[in-house]
């Protein structure tokens, strides 16, 4: 069954609408490691409009799990992460218009930048995943330049749940995209846009080692509290 990561940014939006101090993600964090998250996961955004930086030195002193810092590939987020040396860095596509991200990083398109990226953060032991579209050729290139993961982009399969027909297409996709990833020997992770009814067909996915959510989890906890939330979604990962 895939483990689940905690993607925990919404709870610095919260936080950041006041420029408060209070939800802290120190503490949401652990409260969802102690309801069975695999590892806690941040963006740290170049405009910094949820996390901050004060969280992701907080977090790496707390966690327990793993810490999976997601992260444009600048060289200034290159510079923090090399100081921060969380367990493991995501990298993501990052546009400032965006409200969330939205696809895979083009690592064809960026291969020489990645792959001297990639060699300073596994210099570093730094586990590195990269966030692609299903997309065959983006896995094969990903293998190529040495990436530990790659992370399946599922938001086109989640935007697409008022046409049933779509999403059958875009869920097929991204289970031969899983099973080639698989077949050349690299670890797969899948996230975005999951919620409590289209996780069920991706975690169902066999190849599929771990699963990043954050929105829904966290929308879900205003209403039971994030223990719950997160239990909620374990059981469902649980199904294989
Ligand atoms: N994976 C990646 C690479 C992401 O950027 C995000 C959003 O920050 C997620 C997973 C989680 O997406 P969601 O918040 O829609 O569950």
């Amino acid at each position: 069954m895939p483990k689940l990561n905690i993607n925990i940014d919404h709870i610095a939006t919260l936080r950041q609408a006041r420029l408060g101090e209070e939800p802290d993600p120190v503490f949401i964090a652990f409260l969802s490691e102690l309801a069975g998250a695999n590892a806690i996961v941040v963006h740290l955004r170049e405009d910094r409009r949820h996390i901050q930086d004060r969280d992701v030195y907080s977090l790496k002193k707390t966690v327990k799990t793993k810490l999976n810092l997601e992260m444009a590939p600048t060289d200034q987020m290159l510079d923090l992460a090399l100081d921060l040396k969380p367990d493991m860095v995501t990298i993501v596509p990052e546009n400032r218009q965006e409200l969330t991200t939205e696809g895979g990083y083009n690592v064809i398109k960026n291969k020489n930048r990645l792959t001297k990226i990639i060699k300073q953060l596994k210099s570093h032991n730094i586990v590195t995943s990269l966030f692609i579209d299903p997309d065959k050729s983006q896995i094969e290139t990903s293998k190529e330049i040495n990436a530990d993961i790659v992370e399946i982009h599922t938001g086109e399969y989640a935007k697409s749940n008022k046409d049933i027909n779509k999403q059958k297409i875009q869920l097929q996709n991204i289970i031969e995209s899983v099973n080639f990833a698989k077949s050349i020997d690299i670890k797969v992770a899948a996230g975005h846009g999951l919620d409590y009814s289209n996780t069920k067909d991706i975690a169902l996915i066999d190849a599929i080692e771990e699963l990043n959510i954050g929105y829904s989890i966290i929308c879900r906890s205003i209403v039971t509290g994030i223990e719950r939330a997160v239990r909620e979604m374990v059981e469902i990962c649980n199904i294989r």
